[in-house]
This record gives structure tokens, C-alpha cells and sequence, in this order.
């Protein structure tokens, strides 16, 4: 239908005759002649009609936005004074000589370059007309290079893409399963994969050797800006591997994906242990792009008046700690209690602080609600850890060690976000030695990663002390988003008999559900691991976003939802009938 792309028109084609397609972006009547402004996905060409061309002319005063047009004309040069340098196309023109009404449209709910008015809700609802947009085009296109990029590394490296049930038994990944009903079974359920995990494992016990699936995961969690609830993973396995072997093929995979795609250059990823994470930032997914690390306090602070920090100075479980923000004296009072009721949403208590007026000036120097309530020899103690100068401002948090950490690690994001302390654009690194277990009450234990993960140390000692077991586990992170994770795997049927039992699954219960898996481990598993990255994730980083629902064609809402479609919805009584399902609403 068409010879050339509206986007594409240049002053090279100045006076051929062309075809487009697209739609009208823009219409206006200046005096005698019409410009329409034609788009499609390479950008938008503008197009004149004069009376001359009597039919088109009356055809084209009749077009609105979004009409569906074919055009026939010719390029010119536009004059000097309407040259428009910020458009692709904006040294020529076309000289419309035909027009023809493709499909009509009925006024759109909003005007593609005044979408951010129109609030997500109205651009989910119409999410194909909020497509139409060039950043939505880009980031979708973008998308599409990254796993054309992906299939291309890792056929190159003799991976194996292999699909994986969709209609499968459970996969703990720590969320909530999605459930499908099954009619020939009565009160029986499928469950949606949160991952392939164990399909990958059962590969390397066929001898695949090498697997990957760039592949759908469901998980009925609660949402937030960088998780769905169905996402897509880049999974990844491999047989007879250490740990080194999978991190080096993923880190040479996003390293060759970020040059390719956006032409950013990683240097080699610094590797930090978990706990070095969560003393230095608060978090197991840091965000280094800049400073401001956390500072343990907590034996300055044993022997103190003042509660607040003694108490958990004492308390092993717990965590006094200081967060040093140079030039912090900026700040005002009210930005200050904008930040203690910012910390309050991961629980502290409230949020400590003192200014460094004049480090010289010793205790008159400094301005501080806490001062009155520690001798003049911590504090000095305190500033010279900190190593606090003029105009510091020192924050300070107390309280259960998870508490301090997840409020001084958000509040050091925060900060770098109000007052752009990032000192580089991209901060990549590896996250090791994960705990294997974290404990949700006194007797349950949970698997950091998941339960087939190779815990590290001896069978015995994971028996006998399930706290301190350390995991073979890994995780890539970028400017503070968890991009990746994986793990060199249980292969033994032992030791994955052993972490059920810490798990508090019976030999029964772990048998019910992972019988297939055990059985498979004691038919001959070779030692496997491997790791799986968040694709939604990935290209949210490339492209520049701060929401994966920005990278995905029909994402769900905050809720689950999808506006688009209205999923999920009422089914006929009859369908029910047949998966004998009886809802009590
Ligand atoms: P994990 O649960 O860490 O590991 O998931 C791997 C990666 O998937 C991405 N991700 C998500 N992205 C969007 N929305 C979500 N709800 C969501 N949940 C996870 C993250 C994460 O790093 N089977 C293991 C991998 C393995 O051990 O090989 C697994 O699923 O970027
Ligand atoms: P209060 O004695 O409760 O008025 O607290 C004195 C100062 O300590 C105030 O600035 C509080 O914000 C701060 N504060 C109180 N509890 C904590 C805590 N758990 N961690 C850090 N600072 C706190």
C-alpha cells in the first residue's frame, strides 16, 4: 500500500512522489491550504493541501485525529521560515495530491501528546491507543532487541530453548499460586508456574546439558511499580557448573545486552556478600550509584541514658546505626519530619539526627534533639566515626536490626533521589552468600531463595543449625533493582530431603509434592545450577523507566486487574457448574 514511512521522509526524497499510511496526528487550517500531520511508527511527516487539488482539499478539511488516511504526493523543501529543526522530518514537506479515508475514528479519550493528563487509568483502559505513542513504540521495540539479543547470546553459547507446562503443580518462589480448576479432575488445580525451576532441574537430569526459556511467570503477590503479577523471565540452567561458571556467562549476557542495546559499558561487576549489603546499605539490592553507606554505632551507644539507643545497642537482634548526609544542613525542619514519617513506613520509631554547624565549635557546634541525652565524649565519638565536618547532617536509626536497615536503607535512596546524589549513571553488581533460611516466627524457617538451592557448609551442621546455613545463591543487581538471581542446586536427594524437613514439610508432605523431584534427584542428577533474570526489569533499566508496567503491551494494574480487558471477571454459572466450583459471595 504504501512506498515510504511517514518518519522516514527526508530532504533526500524532495521532489519524488510517494505513498504513506497512517494516522492523522494533527489537523489545521491556515488560510487556505490544510496541513495534515500524518504518523506512524517512524514519526510524523507533515502533508499539504491546497484548493488546487479540489476533492482532496474538501476530503482533508474533513479529517480529525486519528482517521485512518492513505496519501499520495510529492516532497518539497518547506520554506526557510517554516523549517522545523526538532522534527525528523521538518527541512521537507508533502504536497498532497490524493487522499484516502482508510477508517474513520471517533475522538480519541486523549490527545497522544497530552496523555500524561489524562492519568493511567483512561491510558490502560485504552491501552492500544496509548501504544500509539513514539516512547511506547521505542520501549516495546527496545524490548524486542533485548530478547532477540538474549536468543542470539545464548544459542551461541549451545543453550537449548525449551518450553515448560504453563498448566503445572506448584513452584515455590514465596508468592501465592495463581489456580486453574481442573473439569476432568473435580477439586483438583492446576498451578501457574512462578517460575520453571524445577522443569529447568528435571532438563539437566535428562542430560540437556544446557537450558533456557525466556519465559511467563505467574505470582499472586502484592504489587509494586517493578512487580507483576505474570512477568517474564530470561531462566537459564546448566549442568556440571560452580558457582563462577553461571555468573561469569550472565555477567558477560547483560554486560553484551547493555553495550548492544544503549551502548553502556559495564566494567566488572564488584561482588558483595550479603551481609557487607545490609551493614554498608541497608539492603540486599543496593543501590551504589552513590555514597552514603550506613555506620554501626551500636558499641558507642551500650552504656548511654538515653533508651532509645541502649536498649537495642544491647539487644543482639537489633541495630544502632548512623547515615551521614554531607551538606544535609540544607534540609529544613519540615524536610526533616517529611523523613521521619517517610522512615515510619518501615517501622522506625523515628528518625535521630544531629547538624554539624561548626565541627570546631565541639557540642556548641552542633544543633540536635538527642544531645541532651548522650554525653559530650559519644557524641565526639560519633562524629569521628562518621567522620562528620561542617555542615554534615547525621541521621540515626534504633531499633530490631531489620527495622534500622530497611529504614536507612529507603531513607539513603531517598536522599540520592530529592537531592540527585548519584555520582554515575550505572551501578551493577553481584550479591553472595545469602543466608539459606530466614525465620518468619520462632519455629518456622523460610528459603531465602527457594528450597532447592545448595545450602553451603555440611549436611550435619544444616541439620543441627538451620540459622547459620549460608546458600550457594547469587543475585544481580542494578541501581538498586534486583535484575537476577540463581543458584547452584540441591542434586543430591539427601540434603533436598534434609531442607524440606527444615522447612517443616513432613516425609509425607514433602513426597506428595516433591516426589518427582526426589525421585529424579536419586536417578542420576548431575551437580546443575544456574540463574534467571526479570526481562520486564532489564528493558525498564534500558529504556529508563521507573515502572515495568511501562515496558509490558497490557500490564494489570496495582490491584491485578487489567482495565483494558476488565480481567478478572464473573464466569456463567454454567462454567462453574462444570468445574464443580461453588463461590459463597
Ligand atoms: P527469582 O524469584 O529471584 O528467582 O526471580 C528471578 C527474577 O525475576 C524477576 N521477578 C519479577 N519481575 C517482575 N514481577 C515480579 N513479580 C517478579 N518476581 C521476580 C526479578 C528476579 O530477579 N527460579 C528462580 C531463579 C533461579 O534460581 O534460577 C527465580 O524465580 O528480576
Ligand atoms: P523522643 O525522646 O521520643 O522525643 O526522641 C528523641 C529523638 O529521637 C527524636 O528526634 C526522635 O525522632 C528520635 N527517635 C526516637 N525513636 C527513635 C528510633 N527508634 N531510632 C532513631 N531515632 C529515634
Amino acid at each position: 500500500m504504501r512506498s515510504h514511512f511517514c518518519g522516514d521522509v527526508r530532504a533526500e526524497h524532495i521532489d519524488q512522489s510517494l505513498t504513506l499510511c497512517g494516522w492523522v496526528h494533527r489537523r489545521r487550517d491556515h488560510g487556505g491550504v490544510i496541513f495534515l500531520d500524518v504518523r506512524d511508527h517512524k514519526g510524523i511527516v507533515q502533508v499539504v493541501f491546497d484548493p488546487d487539488t479540489e476533492a482532496s482539499f474538501a476530503l482533508a478539511d474533513q479529517m480529525r485525529n486519528e482517521f485512518v488516511v492513505a496519501i499520495e504526493g510529492k516532497v518539497r523543501a518547506r520554506d526557510a521560515a517554516a523549517v522545523n529543526p526538532k522534527m525528523p522530518t521538518g527541512e521537507i514537506e508533502v504536497l498532497g495530491k490524493s487522499l484516502m479515508l482508510l477508517n474513520r475514528a471517533k475522538t480519541p479519550p486523549f490527545q497522544l501528546d497530552e496523555y500524561s493528563e489524562a492519568g493511567e487509568d483512561v491510558r490502560l483502559r485504552y491501552r492500544f491507543i496509548d501504544l500509539r505513542r513514539q516512547d511506547m513504540q521505542q520501549r516495546l521495540r527496545l524490548r524486542s532487541k533485548a530478547s532477540h539479543f538474549i536468543r542470539n547470546f545464548l544459542d551461541a553459547e549451545s543453550f537449548v530453548d525449551i518450553e515448560t507446562p504453563i498448566l503445572t503443580k506448584a513452584t515455590p518462589e514465596g508468592a501465592r499460586d495463581y489456580l486453574v480448576p481442573s473439569r476432568v479432575h473435580p477439586g483438583n488445580f492446576y498451578a501457574l508456574p512462578q517460575s520453571p525451576q524445577i522443569f529447568k532441574q528435571l532438563l539437566m537430569v535428562s542430560g540437556f546439558d544446557r537450558y533456557y526459556q525466556i519465559a511467563r511467570c505467574f505470582r499472586d503477590e502484592d504489587l509494586r511499580a517493578d512487580r507483576q503479577p505474570e512477568f517474564t523471565q530470561i531462566d537459564i540452567e546448566a549442568a556440571f557448573v560452580n558457582e563462577q561458571d553461571v555468573m561469569s556467562l550472565a555477567e558477560s549476557m547483560i554486560k553484551g545486552l547493555f553495550s548492544t542495546l544503549i551502548d553502556v559499558n559495564f566494567e566488572d561487576l564488584p561482588v558483595l556478600s550479603y551481609r557487607d549489603a545490609i551493614r554498608r546499605f541497608g539492603t540486599d539490592r543496593p543501590d551504589l550509584r552513590f555514597g552514603l553507606e550506613l555506620i554501626d554505632i551500636d558499641d558507642l551507644m551500650t552504656d548511654v541514658e538515653f533508651k532509645v539507643f541502649s536498649s537495642p545497642a544491647k539487644d543482639p537482634s537489633c541495630r544502632v546505626a548512623a547515615l551521614k548526609l554531607p551538606n544535609g544542613d540544607r534540609l529544613s525542619r519540615k524536610n526533616i519530619d517529611d523523613l521521619t514519617r517517610f522512615v515510619g513506613i518501615y517501622g522506625a520509631k523515628g528518625l535521630a539526627y544531629i547538624k554539624v554547624n561548626d565541627r570546631a565549635a565541639g557540642i556548641q557546634g552542633l544543633q540536635s534533639p538527642i544531645l541532651k541525652f548522650l554525653p559530650e565524649s559519644v557524641v565526639e565519638e560519633v562524629l569521628q566515626r562518621v567522620q562528620a565536618v561542617d555542615n554534615d547532617l547525621i541521621f540515626f536509626g534504633a531499633d530490631q536490626a531489620s527495622v534500622v536497615s530497611d529504614a536507612l536503607g529507603a531513607l539513603r535512596c531517598r536522599l540520592a533521589e530529592d537531592l540527585d546524589l548519584y555520582e554515575k549513571d550505572w551501578a551493577p553488581c553481584w550479591v553472595v552468600d545469602f543466608p539459606m533460611f530466614e525465620q518468619t516466627d520462632a519455629k518456622t524457617w523460610t528459603a531465602v531463595h527457594h528450597p532447592f538451592t545448595h545450602p553451603s557448609g555440611s549436611l550435619e551442621a544444616l541439620t543441627e543449625n538451620p540459622g547459620q546455613a549460608g546458600s550457594r545463591a547469587y543475585d544481580m543487581v542494578i541501581n538498586g533493582y534486583e535484575v537476577g538471581g540463581g543458584s547452584i542446586r540441591v542434586h543430591d536427594p539427601e540434603w533436598q530431603k534434609a531442607i524440606f524437613k527444615v522447612l517443616n514439610l513432613s516425609e509425607e508432605q514433602a513426597e506428595a509434592k516433591f516426589g518427582f523431584l526426589l525421585e529424579a534427584l536419586a536417578l542420576g542428577a548431575p551437580p546443575h545450577g544456574g540463574i534467571a533474570f526479570g526481562l520486564d526489569r532489564l528493558v525498564m533499566l534500558l529504556s529508563g523507566t521507573k515502572a515495568i508496567r511501562d515496558v509490558i503491551a497490557f500490564p494489570k494494574t496495582q490491584n491485578a486487574t487489567c482495565l483494558l480487558t476488565a480481567a478478572p471477571s464473573e464466569v456463567e454459572l454454567q462454567q462453574l457448574r462444570e468445574l464443580s466450583i461453588k463461590t459463597n459471595l
